[in-house]
């Protein structure tokens, strides 16, 4: 009898301390202090997007699209932002080359990847593919300047995408890494952790670039040397532009760095009005041992026969599929 008094005075108290450390627990959740949400749900809930235009120093006219995301304000703040600059442009291997290197960064923390589209109008697959990822993204508008489109000869490739990314970090960002990343290379994620901690500038073999398959700073007992590239061309820097990669304190301690509009001379160009000292260079990758970028080229694929316009596939999935296709014009019908 008195046992069963006993057991029951236990079992209020043990009610009420189970019913605090259920509040407890769900007031933790709500300060971010414990999570037991997945990784991935919170992703949709932060998210906002934005336009904006603005006009840079070369002219050209930005048009952005930005996505901050839980994602990126949960995750720990003490590892530097890695800023990743991506120049591209309309072909049919735009999607295919932005859909593999885009998923190569969905692997990498605290990324954010601006995509400077050298266009005039925004491409609705790529900003698609950005708007599912879940990663923090800036969408740029950023076309090469007519003067050198209409030119005959080597094109500066890339120069006014990654002007306008530059320009947009120096107004939106105060610290973190800025880094080149085409959208052909092929990378290997350890090249994103060497690069996260760079305190100025520092720098690291690609592979695949020239015939010699390989352009790298040259170390002795792990000191500076020299270069090795297929092609010097009297440059200071004869780098590749996956090959080193800049703080942004250091970019915003040279507002005037820009990187110039002459093709073979973009990166040395870019690094001189960075005032960058060879006796400062960081050399990565195990003193320059390893290759974890390539300088890979896509074989270019001519535009799409339109025979997929013929009115046999009306009402198919064709119609649908035709949208993600570049297609080549149709040739007029003759006169008879
Ligand atoms: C290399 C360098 O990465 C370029 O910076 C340099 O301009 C070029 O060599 C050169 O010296 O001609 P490469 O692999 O030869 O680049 O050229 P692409 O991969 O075709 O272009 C470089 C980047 O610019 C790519 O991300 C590409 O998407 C972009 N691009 C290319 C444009 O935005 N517009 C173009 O008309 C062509
Ligand atoms: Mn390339």
């Amino acid at each position: 009898m008195r046992l069963r008094y006993y057991r029951r005075a236990l079992f209020l108290p043990f009610l009420a301390s189970i019913a605090t450390m259920f509040f407890v627990f769900l007031s933790l959740q709500t300060f971010s202090v414990v999570r037991v949400t997945p990784y991935y749900q919170g992703i949709f809930m932060g998210n906002f997007s934005c336009d904006q235009t603005q006009s840079t120093k070369n002219g050209t006219i930005v048009t952005s699209n930005m996505n901050v995301q839980l994602r990126n304000i949960t995750k720990p703040p003490e590892i530097p932002m890695i800023y990743v600059i991506t120049p591209t442009y309309k072909r049919p291997e735009q999607i295919p080359e932005i859909t593999r290197l885009g998923q190569t960064l969905m692997l990498v923390p605290r990324v954010h990847w601006i995509v400077a589209d050298d266009a005039l109008e925004k491409n609705k697959l790529v900003q698609e593919y950005l708007d599912q990822m879940g990663m923090p993204y800036t969408y740029l508008l950023t076309p090469m300047p007519e003067r050198f489109r209409n030119k005959k000869g080597a094109k500066p490739k890339g120069v006014a995408n990654r002007n306008g990314a530059v320009d947009w970090i120096r107004n939106h960002s105060t610290e973190g890494v800025l880094y080149f990343a085409d959208d052909d290379n092929s990378y290997d994620i350890r090249i994103f952790e060497e690069i996260r901690s760079t305190r100025e500038v520092s720098m690291f073999p690609v592979g695949l670039v020239t015939s010699r398959s390989l352009s790298t700073p040259v170390l002795r007992n792990g000191r500076f040397e020299g270069w090795y590239d297929g092609w010097m061309g009297g440059r200071k820097f004869p780098v590749d532009m996956a090959g080193f990669a800049v703080s942004v304190q250091y970019l915003l301690k040279h507002p005037k760095a820009t990187m110039p509009y002459s093709p073979g001379y973009e990166e040395d160009g870019f690094l001189k009005s960075l005032q960058v000292e060879i006796k400062n260079l960081e050399f990565l990758a195990s003193n320059c041992t390893k290759v974890y970028v390539w300088h890979t080229r896509t074989h270019k694929n001519a535009l799409a026969d339109p025979v997929l316009l013929d009115p046999r596939y009306n009402n198919t999935n064709l119609q649908v599929l035709k949208k993600s296709l570049l297609l080549k014009p149709r040739a007029t019908p003759r006169a008879s």
